[in-house]
């Protein structure tokens, strides 16, 4: 069996990779007509899998471990290094059960209501303003209503220089060259910034409210009662905070899907919650965000004829599973009505990854974004008018993270009356 499984065979293929972004496993699994690939990446063999099937197999965690599986690049970026992403067992379980214990549907409410007052407090300003840059208002906006929700002190002339770092860190993952040092730089930058308020916290110099992420996350205590290290703690308050800043990204694709399908603004006028929710869930399956996921084998096991042994990298396609014929039937369509007739699966759509948040490494702020998104679609249809101009709103693929490359521009703003 396993000789039927495709295999790239190329030395290397990190340059097709590069080249191809967002298709390359499904360009792959498309042309070959099958769920696997065996291909070698960054140096390493590795196998890809995609669609709901591959879900099930790739969060069994029997099967896959994520210790080791994320490249040092990426830990020095984006994750940090000895995340919650790293970890495994029962100590994974702990520390996932303090996210999800501090994102639960009344923390959801609290932070989309800050971000829905953020977003009418613009207004003014943006109506005596030339042009606006959408996602650059938007990831400063969201890093400021972070860190208050969480109760992280920040200066106002302070928020710019924060949700840049944050978004380069973002930024940094699939990058080689400037792009990969920004990240780097912005990381210990944050880092130092949030671990020295960690460590204000623990000496009683920063009185952190009860409850709030902030004291949550440092006076938090492993299994065996000791408290993480300050570096840890801050690396884990960032995991907070810097996401919720790249809902930026989200935000962007939703004003671009309004201008693309202008049929939907009339549609979503007047606030119906239910379409306004169909609407931000079609733009987080349509739009790329989170290209793929990586995993190692646990131990041997054999899968659609494939042996996956012990050690091998997995890459789970996300973008390519979104965009799944046998789950979709017309992916490249954009049509927010779909989600009326969604399973609910926690396999097929995962833009947040899948399965249970609680058991395995699914997202635990897909509430938050999906409240955020919900709050900024109202604002944008029922709260203000504004024309878009002319401008490069192209998304090129082969960029991970992509984005529109003006980052949307709006003008002439008016107060909806
Ligand atoms: C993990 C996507 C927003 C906190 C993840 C994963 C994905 C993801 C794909 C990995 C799943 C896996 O490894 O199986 C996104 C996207 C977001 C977003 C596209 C929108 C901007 C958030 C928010 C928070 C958050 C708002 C917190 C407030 C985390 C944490 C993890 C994670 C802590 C690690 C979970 C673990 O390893 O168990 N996210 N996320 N994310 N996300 Fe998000």
């Amino acid at each position: 069996m396993a000789e039927q499984i495709p295999n790239e065979k190329t030395i290397d293929d990190t340059i097709d990779l590069l080249k191809e972004g967002y298709l390359y496993i499904k360009n792959r699994t498309d042309e070959y007509r099958i769920n696997l690939f065996e291909t070698r990446l960054l140096g390493q063999k590795a196998v890809c899998i995609s669609g709901e099937e591959a879900v099930k197999i790739f969060y069994d965690p029997e099967k896959f471990k994520r210790n080791g599986a994320a490249p040092k690049r990426v830990q020095k970026t984006l994750f940090g290094e000895n995340a919650i992403q790293t970890l495994d067992g029962k100590e994974h379980i702990r520390r996932k059960a303090l996210f999800l214990s501090l994102m639960g549907p009344d923390a959801q409410q609290r932070l989309a209501q800050m971000a829905a007052a953020e977003w009418e407090a613009c207004i003014p300003k943006w109506e005596k303003a030339v042009r606006i840059v959408l996602f650059d208002e938007a990831k400063n906006l969201l890093c400021r209503a972070a860190c208050r929700w969480a109760g992280v002190p920040l200066r106002e002339e302070e928020t710019g220089k924060r949700a840049q770092e944050f978004m380069d860190m973002v930024y940094a993952f699939g990058a080689v060259g400037p792009r990969h040092w920004k990240g780097r730089m912005a990381r210990t930058s944050a880092e130092d910034w949030v671990r020295g308020i960690i460590e204000d916290v623990r000496a009683d110099k920063i009185k952190a409210e009860d409850g709030s992420v902030l004291k949550e996350m440092a006076l938090y205590r492993d299994k065996d009662g000791r408290q993480l290290d300050a570096q840890i703690a801050a690396v884990e308050l960032i995991n907070v905070l810097r996401p919720i800043t790249a809902i930026a990204t989200f935000i962007t694709f939703a004003a671009l899907s309004l201008l693309e399908h202008p049929r939907y603004k009339g549609w979503l006028e007047g606030g119906d919650e239910q379409r306004i929710e169909w609407f931000a869930q079609e733009v987080r399956r349509f739009y790329p965000f989170g290209p793929f996921l990586g995993a190692k084998v646990r131990k041997n096991f054999t899968w659609n004829g494939y042996e996956f042994k012990k050690g091998l990298l997995v890459l789970l396609d996300m973008y390519g599973t979104n965009h799944d014929e046998k789950i979709w039937g017309d992916p490249d369509v954009f049509r927010p009505e779909r989600f009326r007739d969604w399973n609910g699966s926690l396999f097929n759509f995962i833009p947040h990854g899948g399965s249970d948040p609680s058991r395995g490494h699914r997202c635990p702020g897909e509430g938050i974004t999906l409240e955020i998104m919900k709050a900024t679609l109202d604002f944008l249809v029922n709260k203000i008018d504004y024309d878009v101009p002319a401008q490069n709103l192209n998304i090129p693929l082969n960029k991970i993270p992509t984005l529109p490359e003006s980052g949307f521009i709006i003008q002439n703003v008016k107060k909806k009356t």
